[in-house]
């Protein structure tokens, strides 16, 4: 195998591994990609991007049949790439704390049965610590050739960033367990370290423990934020203020800092859950369980937001026409995972409110899920005849509303900001009863 220019694969054509995929064509590696999912695959032969991701349909369409191929066979993809990413999801168990593994077990599996010649099978998704020695072994004990190797190599993309951080990415990881594992990484991510990206060479457990260990230091920061918030609204103090305050002290920082609604996503709920059961099994639940209270935390700001929309009501939702702006977890995204957003608007609707929803980019995916709600084409149409409005989802559009011009098509001017990102003074003015989270 030539170290220079390593071929390419991805397995597992989820958000991760078509961002990845596509990036590393751009970088200018031959990369093919599969999937289980014939459909999936089918979608992106044609070009299609099955999510909505900023800058990721163009790079697909320009290497998509040139340098990017997809495949649903095992057997093509060891045959045409050296080294093998596995971008596979590890979601939540339904009912309980600990990751699914099912995925990445059938992964590896599928994919050693095929490895005939020296190839280096690299780890992406985020598990649980003492998974990849788990697959190290599954490959020895499957894979036809002797020099078959595994390595980890977590991943820190955010979706709506996710091209700008796999191509310019804040640091590399790469747990291995051999220097041949480290020189195949490093050609794999040669531009990338060219530019001057870090890169951290370490053990397989501390590669799997960064990825967690990340996250949950966000999540902290956020639910830390949002702690605040609480003790501000019985204080009447601003958490706004206080997180600009705080955060010009350069060991805080401002960024993640943001209070209001708190985290949802694919990753930071179910990754500090995972975590606390990971920590359980290892004995050292003690070590993690304030990530327990960061999750409460979280999950208190979703109740306290229905409980601000009702005072502004008057106590009861029954009848009233309430208007939900974003549906997404965050903006930039059509992603719902555990989306605070929807959350609320179910919650709400449940009370008897009759709730509209509007998301520019997450309405199919929200109606598949929610389908009790109503969704409107429009932001204007969204907020027709609104009794309450709620900003859960901080969209520009959402950003830049004129609360004159609005005032004009709502019913009644009643405003909760849960994502702190209107200007009260402005929203005041203009007639409307403002309400956030953590402000007076
Ligand atoms: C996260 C990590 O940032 C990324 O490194 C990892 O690879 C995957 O998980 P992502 O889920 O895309 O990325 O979203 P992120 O931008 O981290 O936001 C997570 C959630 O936190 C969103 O719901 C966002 O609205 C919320 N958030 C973020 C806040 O409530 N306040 C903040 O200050 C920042």
């Amino acid at each position: 195998m030539t170290t220079e220019r390593p071929r390419l694969s991805v397995v597992g054509t989820g958000y991760l591994g078509v961002t990845h995929a596509v990036c590393m064509a751009e970088l200018g590696y031959e990369v093919i990609g599969l999937d289980v999912d014939a459909d999936k695959i089918a979608l992106l032969r044609k070009g299609v991007v099955p999510f909505y991701e900023p800058d990721l349909p163009d790079l697909l369409e320009k290497h998509n049949g040139r340098s990017l191929r997809f495949t649903t066979d095992y057997a093509e993809l060891a045959e045409s790439a050296d080294i093998h990413f596995v971008c596979v999801g590890t979601p939540q168990l339904p009912g309980q704390y600990g990751a699914d593994l099912r995925h990445v077990e059938s992964a590896f599996a599928s994919l050693a049965r095929h490895l005939t010649r020296q190839s280096l099978v690299v780890g992406k998704s985020t598990v649980p610590a003492g998974t990849a020695v788990r697959m190290a072994q599954l490959v020895r004990d499957l894979a036809p050739s002797p020099d078959a190797e595994v390595a980890w190599n977590p991943e820190f993309l955010r979706e709506g960033f996710a091209v700008a951080d796999t191509l310019r990415p804040d640091r590399l990881v790469f747990g291995v367990e051999s220097e041949w594992a480290e020189t195949q990484l490093r050609a794999a991510f040669a531009p990338v370290i060219d530019q001057g990206a870090p890169v951290v060479v370490t053990d397989f457990a501390t590669a799997e423990l960064v990825k967690v260990a990340a996250n949950s230091f966000l999540a902290t920061k956020i639910s830390f934020i949002n702690a605040m918030a609480e003790v501000c609204e019985a204080t009447g103090a601003d958490v706004t203020q206080l997180a600009t305050a705080i955060g010009y002290d350069p060991r805080i920082g401002r960024r993640f800092l943001a209070p209001g609604l708190g985290f949802g996503g694919g990753c930071l709920p179910k990754d500090i859950r995972a975590f606390i059961a990971r920590a359980g099994e290892l004995g050292v639940d003690q070590a993690v369980s304030f990530l327990r209270e960061v999750d409460e935390i979280n999950l208190r700001r979703r109740a306290r937001t229905v409980e601000i929309g009702l005072d502004l009501v008057d106590g009861s939702y029954q009848g009233i026409r309430v208007t939900v702006l974003g549906a997404a977890f965050k903006p930039d995204s059509d992603d719902i995972r555990d989306s605070p957003a929807l959350d609320v608007a179910a919650a709400i609707s449940r009370q008897g409110a009759d709730v509209v929803v509007y998301d520019p980019h997450a309405m199919d995916n929200a109606r598949r899920l929610h389908p009790e709600l109503d969704y409107a084409v429009s932001l204007d149409a969204a907020l027709d005849g609104a009794d309450l409005v709620l900003l859960l989802t901080e969209w520009a559009e959402f950003r830049a509303m004129d609360p004159t011009a609005i005032g004009g098509i709502v019913r009644q001017r009643n405003v909760v900001d849960g994502r702190n990102v209107l200007d009260p003074v402005v929203w005041r003015a203009a007639g409307w009863h403002y309400r956030a989270l953590g402000r007076p």
